[in-house]
């Protein structure tokens, strides 16, 4: 194990977190829950290259981080149901599920291409001064490997993610991820639970928040197809030569080119087309096209979380 991964919980350490982060590289860092793997959450290879270092063979939405519900609001349409959890639990191990503003500068790959994004204000004093000094919005999920335990000391992150710089700053108070809510419609969805209680949000709403399960129409769960972003036209995977108006999602080398045509990179990146991934799906979705043909994409590192996504969106027409 190297030491130089560890950047010191002081002014120094964390001005060079907030340096790293704005140059793209990825940070893990504490907040009050768990360490988060840290990454500017507007920056569409900056968020593939987290998919990348946790080995996640599917791209599950992530959590983006703010300083203050102001900042916050900047991002996402607040209910007045949002608004009301938002003053009540943030700063806190709390996250609230809203849609994204129209005009929303976060990368469409934090939302794994919903029109929705999770926001949260955490109130580790050290995440807090992050959120400050580096005054972009920070997307983090759990700093561990896929499948493996959420770490709650710079120790644990150095276990499972030794290439990633580190800013350490002690254990994890709450030591549990955070509560996530969709307040999106008038009655708050647990889509997680947490140390936010469901008796807690009923104190302040007046109602109990509905579990997924017992409300299937108002549930947004990621894992559910219905939900998942699939483009209107439908989608035809491992194709090499398109049918005539139809649209081309190319990988790697291609011939074929025209206004139809998006590489989602040209060199067989799998990182570069991961960031592309959603963006240009949705370019591509245009009523001038009969269907979206995809290109194959080499299943290994990030091209199982694109296959896995590509093949939902293609799914979801049958
Ligand atoms: O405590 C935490 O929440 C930690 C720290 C680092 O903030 N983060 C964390 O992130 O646990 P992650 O990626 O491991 O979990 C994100 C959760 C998942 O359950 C995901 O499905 C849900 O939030 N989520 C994120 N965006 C969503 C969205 N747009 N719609 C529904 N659920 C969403
Ligand atoms: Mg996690």
């Amino acid at each position: 194990m190297s030491s130089i991964m560890l950047l010191p919980n002081n002014a120094s350490g964390i001005a060079r977190s907030a340096e790293l982060l704005q140059l793209g590289c990825l940070v893990a860092f504490p907040t009050e829950t768990v360490y988060g793997l840290g990454a500017d959450a507007r920056n569409d290879s900056a968020v593939a290259s987290i998919y990348a270092a946790k080995g996640r063979p599917s791209f599950n939405p992530l959590i983006v981080h703010l300083p203050s519900q102001e900042e916050a609001e900047k991002h996402g349409i607040f209910s007045p149901l949002a608004k009301k959890l938002a003053k009540a639990f943030w700063p806190g191990p709390f996250t609230l599920v809203v849609e994204r503003k129209k005009d929303c500068a976060l990368s469409l790959l934090v939302s794994a291409g919903l029109d929705s994004v999770a926001l949260r204000v955490p109130a580790n004093q050290t995440a807090q001064t992050l959120l400050k000094e580096a005054a972009i919005p920070i997307a983090a999920p759990s700093a561990n490997r896929s499948g493996r335990i959420s770490p709650t000391l710079p120790e644990h992150v150095l276990e499972e993610l030794p290439e990633i710089q580190i800013l350490a700053g002690g254990a994890c108070s709450v030591g549990l991820e955070s509560t996530v809510v969709d307040a999106r419609g008038e009655t708050p969805v647990l889509l997680r639970s947490g140390s936010v209680t469901p008796e807690q949000i009923a104190a302040i709403c007046g109602v109990m928040p509905l579990l997924p399960e017992a409300n299937p129409e108002n549930f947004h769960s990621p894992g559910m197809l219905k939900s998942h972003y699939a483009p209107e036209r439908p989608v035809r995977l491992n194709i090499i030569s398109p049918s005539a108006n139809e649209a081309l999602l190319a990988f790697g080398h291609c011939d074929i080119q025209g206004e139809h045509v998006l590489n989602l990179s040209v060199s067989g990146d799998l990182t570069e087309a991961a960031a592309n991934l959603f963006a240009y799906l949705r370019k591509l979705d245009k009523p001038e096209y009969t269907s979206i043909a995809i290109m194959p994409i080499p299943q290994e590192g990030l091209g199982l979380a694109i296959n896995d996504r590509l093949e939902r969106a293609a799914a979801d027409r049958i």
